[in-house]
């Protein structure tokens, strides 16, 4: 796995702004538009205020850019565990975005009509039934290996076609919808963000790459390795 190892949360984030900035140039150069997936969590909040900071506000070219969601919770979008919110207030409500590049994941009445109808909105915007190639996907990891919402021993691990697929969660009115696999194999880059000590043990596993961390599902995610990007902070990998 190419895993950096920088010192704090702080400096992942900035790492992770100047990849987003580094390929954003590419892409908008070459294919007049870069789409990116986004994760919710603790970890991407720094690097999501630094996107909407005025060093990294100013130097992207906002109007290309298109953003979808790796997952979400089955709440409304003003709900302190939307993801699209953690978003929204930390850069997109600050940054030259157009409202018509956000492809948030919507909430309808069922975790099943929410995971179809994005499946939908996917398959409109690429232009495709198949898999959709998302420019860059940003990921976390639980302490758990969960990424995404695909969580250990779970079903969805094993799908296979689908583009998005309802998580039930035993907690009650947790349900949440996530991309699988697959679409998330199909990346042309991913970066994973993973911080604090909590996560060292796992952390751990996969820098010494035992066979037991590729059952995690982080350990499923498996792009070449120059297109996918571990940022991980002292505190994580245990040093
Ligand atoms: C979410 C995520 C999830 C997250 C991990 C790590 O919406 O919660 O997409 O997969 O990335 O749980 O979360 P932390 O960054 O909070 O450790």
């Amino acid at each position: 796995m190419r895993a950096l190892i920088l010192p704090d949360l702080e400096a992942i984030s900035h790492k992770a702004a100047e990849i987003f900035l580094y390929l954003s140039k590419q892409y908008i150069s070459s294919a007049k538009r870069f789409v990116v997936a986004l994760s919710g969590g603790t970890t991407p909040k720094r690097f999501y205020e630094l996107l909407g900071s005025d060093v990294f506000r100013d130097a992207i070219d906002w109007s290309h850019i298109h953003f979808f969601w790796v997952d979400e919770r089955c709440v409304p979008k003003e709900h302190e565990e939307s993801n699209y919110k953690l978003a929204y207030d930390t850069f997109l409500s600050k940054v030259p975005v157009r409202t018509s590049n956000i492809h948030r994941i919507k909430w309808e009445e069922s975790p099943d009509i929410t995971a179809s109808e994005y499946e939908k909105a996917m398959q409109t915007f690429f232009g495709t039934s198949g898999l959709p190639v998302f420019d860059l996907i940003i990921l976390g990891m639980g302490e758990d290996g969960h990424t995404a919402s695909l969580f250990s021993g779970s079903e969805s691990l094993k799908e296979k076609t689908r583009l998005a697929i309802p998580v039930y969660m035993r907690k009650p009115n947790s349900n949440r919808v996530t991309l699988t696999l697959p679409v998330l194999n199909n990346a042309s880059h991913i970066v994973f963000l993973v911080a604090g000590k909590s996560k060292a043990h796992i952390v751990k596993e996969f820098l010494a790459g035992d066979k037991e961390s590729k059952q995690f599902p982080a350990g499923l995610i498996n792009l070449e390795n120059d297109n996918i990007q571990w940022l991980i902070d002292r505190e994580a990998a245990g040093i």
